[in-house]
């Protein structure tokens, strides 16, 4: 009787291994085996021989059929199984990647693991199982509306949760707190979480900065008034998303060469046409009701800011308006004001900053998009497609990371409600504003800096390191997918890839035909270039933005979640007593430290960018692509760190080493 030998192998983590009964049916091109128990205990790795009735082969493998059966006495165990390699009798191996808890009594099909396009999976028995899987999955990933006008989530079903296969790692669940208490007893804040007064002087704020700083944190602290470093941040902050090149003025900031005196007798007009003048408008934050935050009236301004870049090559500000419309009372403040005056004016604007940053350029851009790419990819792709096997470890812990700060982050009675001056009724205009002017373009960061005139700035790391990046990765997606997809024909007759681009333009993009977004691919270049955006917004971009939050932000006075008092109408007026009048409370100061400290740590089980311990892939060139990946990846981190040696501010926001493969945290 043929014999097939057989390897299956369970998750080496936490709670994985099962103790109830597994069994195993192989299903070949010419018939299948019988159902066959497996011995328990012997764990990771456990060694099966599964006998056929044939009197040859079952054929090639198609599928395997896993069951996992509770014994008489609950309660239920579940158990998370990693793959199964079979030999046939003839000597040839079939893997079959799993990857997947299963916690039920019901029987699991798991294909071999050849990544196959739907119009080339002919067998019968194959095709079958795939359109079973795509029915189960389009049960699983729903779609749900969290509020008009943003992008789409995921339907959380009430009673069962998220499915197993997308939720955290028992290691990343204890971890991981949401609540800002977990963050203040490791800052050791805790007993200030309630003090809802002014604090005194700046002083007394840097008395209670003293625990988790880092280098950086310190030199942010040290030098927070100075012009340069308010400067810098455009560029090479957590928010390089906002500024651009300005050739001609906006009609409601007229600043004029009289006012602004550039050193050496430059004239403004003259530094525009050459490129050195540079814009950051934040009109999406105009006419907005700010919040209450400890019961008092908080306010909210939509500056704009005009930049110089100077001959030493450094980015300066020269002009800033606070609020959008020129009035009497709404002066444009320059660096000659007074100290205070400045100093005010540049406060209004880190806080303006703050809102657009987490609003717009982290949660809209890189948490709500990667969930609306996850769930068109969970819900519209069979495992065996060779773009769910690329694709889902760059979704790893985004649909649950996004959950709960839809729970606890944004809603109602979240954190974010009570300490910023964006939360309640602004923040879902701010969202809804940004995403009706969201573009492709905005999305692909060539793109994207060329559009904002940005490509000859000096010093700007983000752009440096991010299109590298974005070299690197768009180098591995066409290697991969280029063996998938040899003509473009091959991409637009991928019903199945379709499904999932058209899912993406819908529930993320609102169908908006001006966002550019395509709504159906043509070519295997613009394959490639979409799924390249895919990887670099869940892993760099996200990472440009995220994980220099504590670092910039915990020193307040550099980053005002709110601010409560409105910003002067006139000048001469102000002095230190009306900045600290201005900044937010105690409470909300120490609540801001521990939200910023605990969205950029970094948990335990975190999977660099690039590595891809779960083996989705069976042939030879997806791997080879990988390896290729993870050695230019490793050079780019080499040429960042030796970079970084010789800078006052080391850029490590897009060093590979710290970046994530999914938008996780
Ligand atoms: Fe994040």
């Amino acid at each position: 009787m043929p014999e097939y030998k057989g390897v299956l192998t369970t998750e080496d983590r936490l709670l994985a291994k099962t103790w109830d009964r597994i069994y195993i049916k192989l299903v070949g091109t010419d018939g299948e085996s019988q159902r066959k128990a497996l011995s328990r205990g012997s764990y990771p790795e456990s060694v099966f021989k599964v006998k056929v009735d044939h009197n040859n082969s079952i054929g090639k493998l198609v599928l395997i059929e896993l069951e996992k059966k509770t014994g008489l006495l609950p309660p239920q165990d579940s158990w998370f199984p990693a793959k199964v390699e079979l030999k046939s009798p003839e000597g040839e191996t079939f893997h079959f990647p799993i990857h997947r808890w299963i916690t039920d009594d019901e029987v699991h099909q798991f294909r071999e693991a050849t990544a196959c396009l739907v119009f080339d999976d002919s067998h019968p028995l194959a095709s079958q199982s795939r359109t079973e899987e795509l029915k189960q999955r389009k049960k699983q990933y729903r779609w749900s509306i969290y509020a008009e006008g943003i992008p789409h989530c995921m339907k959380i079903d009430f009673f069962h949760g998220l499915p197993d296969e997308v939720q955290f790692s028992y290691t990343k669940q204890a971890e991981f707190g949401f609540t800002a208490i977990q963050g203040l007893i490791e800052l050791k804040l805790d007993g200030l979480a309630a003090r809802k007064e002014k604090w005194t002087s700046i002083d007394a704020i840097g008395k209670v900065f003293r625990h988790k700083q880092t280098a950086l944190s310190e030199y942010v602290q040290q030098n927070w008034k100075k012009d340069s470093l308010f400067g810098y941040q455009f560029l090479n902050g957590v928010n390089p998303m906002v500024i651009r090149r300005c050739s001609v003025l906006p009609e409601n900031f007229q600043v004029t060469d009289q006012m602004v005196f550039l050193r050496g007798g430059r004239s403004l007009t003259k530094e525009m046409q050459s490129g050195n003048i540079f814009l950051c408008d934040y009109k999406l934050l105009d006419g907005l009701k700010a919040n209450k935050v400890n019961g008092k009236q908080q306010y909210l301004m939509a500056p704009l800011v005009l930049l110089h870049k100077t001959p030493e090559d450094q980015l300066m500000p020269i002009a800033i308006q606070l609020k959008q419309e020129p009035s009497e009372d709404n002066p444009i403040f320059f660096p000659t004001d007074s100290e205070y005056d400045w100093l005010l004016a540049k406060m209004f604007v880190r806080s303006a900053d703050f809102q657009d940053h987490q609003l717009n350029s982290h949660l809209l851009r890189t948490h709500l998009l990667a969930e609306v790419f996850s769930v068109s990819l969970l819900g519209n792709l069979p495992m065996v497609h060779p773009l769910y096997k690329l694709l889902v470890p760059h979704t790893r812990y985004t649909l649950q990371i996004n959950a709960l700060a839809r729970n606890l982050l944004i809603s109602e009675s979240g954190i974010f409600n009570t300490i910023t001056s964006s939360g309640g009724e602004a923040l879902q205009k701010i969202l809804q504003r940004a995403t009706s002017s969201m573009t492709y373009t905005s999305l692909c960061i060539r793109d994207d800096i060329k559009e904002r005139g940005l490509e000859s700035v000096p010093d700007f790391y983000y752009r440096e390191d991010g299109f590298q990046m974005w070299d690197i990765i768009n180098r591995f997606v066409q290697g991969v997918l280029g063996y998938y997809y040899k003509e473009d024909s091959d991409v637009q007759r991928d019903t199945e890839l379709q499904t999932w681009v058209l899912g993406i333009f819908v529930h993320g993009f609102l169908s908006r035909p001006e966002s550019g977004m395509p709504q159906k691919l043509n070519t295997v270049a613009e394959l490639v270039k979409f799924v390249t955006m895919v990887i670099f917004t869940g892993s760099s971009q996200h990472a440009a933005v995220n994980n220099g939050q504590f670092e910039y932000g915990s020193w307040m006075p550099n980053t005002p979640t709110t601010l409560q008092r409105p910003p002067p109408t006139s000048k001469g007026t102000a002095d230190e007593s009306s900045l600290l009048e201005t900044l937010p409370d105690v409470n909300a100061t120490v609540n801001g430290m521990a939200v910023m400290y605990l969205l950029s740590k970094q948990s335990s089980d975190f999977v660099p960018l690039g590595h891809y311990p779960e083996e989705y892939f069976s042939e030879r060139v997806p791997h080879q692509h990988m390896q290729l990946f993870k050695g230019e990846l490793g050079l780019l981190s080499s040429k960042i760190e030796a970079r970084n040696l010789g800078l006052i501010i080391p850029y490590t926001f897009l060093d590979p080493a710290l970046l994530e493969n999914s938008v996780a945290i």
